[in-house]
C-alpha cells in the first residue's frame, strides 16, 4: 500500500493523562499531518482514562473522551491500540493483560512492569498474537528498544554501560557542577517534571535497574530476575565523595553496567560508579542519559539523549503508536520479546567483580591503616592507591582515608565492609562505590 493515498485510521485508548499521556496527546495532535504522511495511518486518541477527574491537566481533553474505568478501553471495539501510562505493577499488569487478550496491541512506558513481570506479559503476548512495544519504557527518548531490536541485531552484546536515570544524573550533575546538597537537587528534579511520581524508585536506583533488566533480557534472550541485579541508589552519596573522585580523575554516575563473561554468565547492576573524567560517559549531564553499547561486530556504539520528561518520552510513545500502526497497516511481526537461548544464566551478584573506592573516616592514631588493609587482606582484596587528604583533616582526631581496591568481588567486599564497620577506628558509615576504568 502506498503511505500517502490510503490513510487508515488507528483509534488509540490512553491510560494514563500525566506527565508523559499529556505530551503524547498533545505531540501527536502536533505532528498529526506528519505522522499520516510518513506511515500512511491517521493515529488519533479515542478516548483517555485517568484516576482523578478533577486533576489539572496540561492538555485540553474533550470531557466526552474521558472516564476513571480502564475497562472503557477494552469494550470499545474501535480501539485497536491501548497506551498504559499509568505506572505500577498491579492494575497496569491486568489492564495490559485486558488489553491483549481482546487483541489489541498494547504500547507502555512502565519499566517496572516489563522487568518484574516481563516474562508473564511476553508469554501472553505470543498466546494472543498481539504485540507490546516499548520504546518510551528505556532512556525517555533514545530510541534504544530499536537499536537493540534491530539497528544490532546481528551482533552478539558483550557489553552495555548505561546513565539511563534522568533524574539520578541531574542530581549527581547538580551536586557535582553546583555543589548543592542531594535534598536541594532532588527537589530541582521534581520541579523539572524528570522524577517518578515516588521518587524512591528514581533515588533507589530501582528505575535505572528495571531499564537495565529490560536491556539486558533483550541483549541475552531471556528474562533476568531482579534477585539477581546489583541496585544501590545516590541517596547516601556524600559530596565529599565528589572531591575525592576528582582529585583521582574520576566524576560518579549511577551506572548501569550489563554484560557476559566468557562462560555466557550474565551480570547486571546498578549503582553510583567512579567514572573517568576522560571518558565521554562523564560528560553526560543533567537529565540526559546515555547508553554505551559494545557489538562484536559494530564495536562501540553511543546512543545519546533526553532520558526523561514529557516530550522525549512521548516521542518515543509516538514511535511505538506508528509501529503498531505499521502492524495493522502491513501485518503482523514480532510480539515484541523473541527468546533465545544463547546465553541463558544470571552471575550471582556477589561473583560480579570490579575496581571499588573507598572512603572511611577513621581516628587520626597510628596503626589504622594496618587494621584496615588487615581487614581487606584476610579477605584476598589488595590495595592499589590511598590517599590521607591533609587539607581536609578535621579538628575532631578523625581523618579521611581514600582506598582505591583493585579487583575484588561483591560478595567478599560486602564482608570486608562488616568487617571494617566493627572496627573501633572506623567512625561512621564506609562509603564505597564501583570504579569502571571503562577500557575495552
Ligand atoms: N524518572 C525517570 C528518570 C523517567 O528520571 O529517568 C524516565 O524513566
Amino acid at each position: 500500500m502506498s503511505a500517502s493515498n490510503s490513510p487508515c485510521t488507528i483509534h488509540v485508548g490512553l491510560a494514563g493523562l500525566g506527565n508523559v499521556g499529556a505530551g503524547v496527546y498533545k505531540n501527536l495532535d502536533a505532528n498529526r499531518d506528519l505522522i499520516l504522511q510518513r506511515t500512511g495511518a491517521d493515529i488519533r486518541v479515542k478516548r483517555v482514562v485517568v484516576r482523578d477527574l478533577s486533576r489539572p491537566r496540561d492538555v485540553a481533553v474533550p470531557a466526552e473522551m474521558i472516564s476513571t474505568d480502564w475497562q472503557d478501553l477494552i469494550s470499545d471495539t474501535e480501539i485497536q491500540v491501548i497506551v498504559e501510562l499509568i505506572g505500577g505493577t498491579t492494575t497496569a499488569y491486568d489492564l495490559v493483560c485486558a488489553a491483549l487478550r481482546a487483541k489489541k496491541i498494547v504500547v507502555t512506558g512502565n519499566k517496572a512492569l516489563l522487568a518484574e513481570r516481563g516474562q508473564e506479559l511476553f508469554a501472553l503476548a505470543e498466546e494472543c498474537g498481539v504485540p507490546i512495544y516499548f520504546e518510551a519504557a528505556v532512556a525517555g527518548g533514545i530510541p534504544i528498544i530499536q537499536v537493540l531490536q534491530e539497528g544490532l541485531v546481528g551482533n552478539r552484546i558483550l557489553s552495555i554501560h548505561g546513565i539511563i536515570n534522568g533524574t539520578c544524573n541531574y542530581i549527581l550533575t547538580r551536586m557535582s557542577q553546583a555543589g548543592l546538597s542531594y535534598a536541594d537537587a532532588l527537589g530541582e528534579a521534581q520541579e523539572k517534571g524528570y522524577a517518578e511520581a515516588d521518587p524512591t524508585l528514581d533515588v533507589s536506583g530501582w528505575d535505572a535497574a528495571h531499564k537495565a533488566i529490560i536491556l539486558a533480557s533483550l541483549s541475552y534472550g531471556f528474562w533476568i530476575p531482579t534477585s539477581c541485579v546489583h541496585v544501590e541508589g545516590v541517596d547516601k552519596i556524600d559530596i565529599a565523595d565528589f572531591k575525592f573522585a576528582k582529585r583521582l580523575g574520576y566524576t560518579i554516575k549511577l551506572l548501569s553496567v550489563i554484560r557476559a563473561d566468557e562462560q555466557g554468565l550474565v551480570e547486571v547492576r546498578t549503582q553510583p560508579t567512579l567514572v573517568p573524567l576522560s571518558h565521554v560517559l562523564a560528560n553526560v549531564s543533567g537529565s540526559f542519559n546515555a547508553v554505551l553499547v559494545n557489538g562484536d561486530i559494530v564495536g562501540e556504539t553511543l546512543f545519546y539523549g533526553r532520558g526523561a520528561g514529557q516530550d522525549p518520552t512521548s516521542s518515543s510513545v509516538i514511535s511505538d503508536l506508528c509501529e503498531a500502526a505499521a502492524v495493522i497497516v502491513y501485518g503482523a511481526r514480532h510480539t515484541g520479546f523473541v527468546p533465545h537461548g544463547l546465553y541463558g544464566k544470571s552471575k550471582p551478584a556477589e561473583e560480579t567483580i570490579s575496581h571499588y573506592y573507598l572512603r572511611l573516616t577513621v581516628d587520626d592514631v597510628p596503626g589504622v591503616l594496618a587494621q584496615v588493609s588487615a581487614e581487606l587482606g584476610r579477605r584476598n582484596i589488595g590495595i592499589s592507591s590511598m590517599i590521607q587528604p591533609e587539607d581536609l583533616e578535621d579538628t575532631s582526631g578523625s581523618t579521611s582515608l581514600v582506598l582505591m581496591i583493585h579487583d575484588a568481588k561483591l560478595g567478599d567486599m560486602t564482608q570486608a565492609l562488616e568487617a571494617l564497620r566493627a572496627l573501633k577506628c572506623v567512625r561512621g558509615e564506609p562509603s564505597w562505590m564501583r570504579v569502571e576504568t571503562l577500557q575495552s
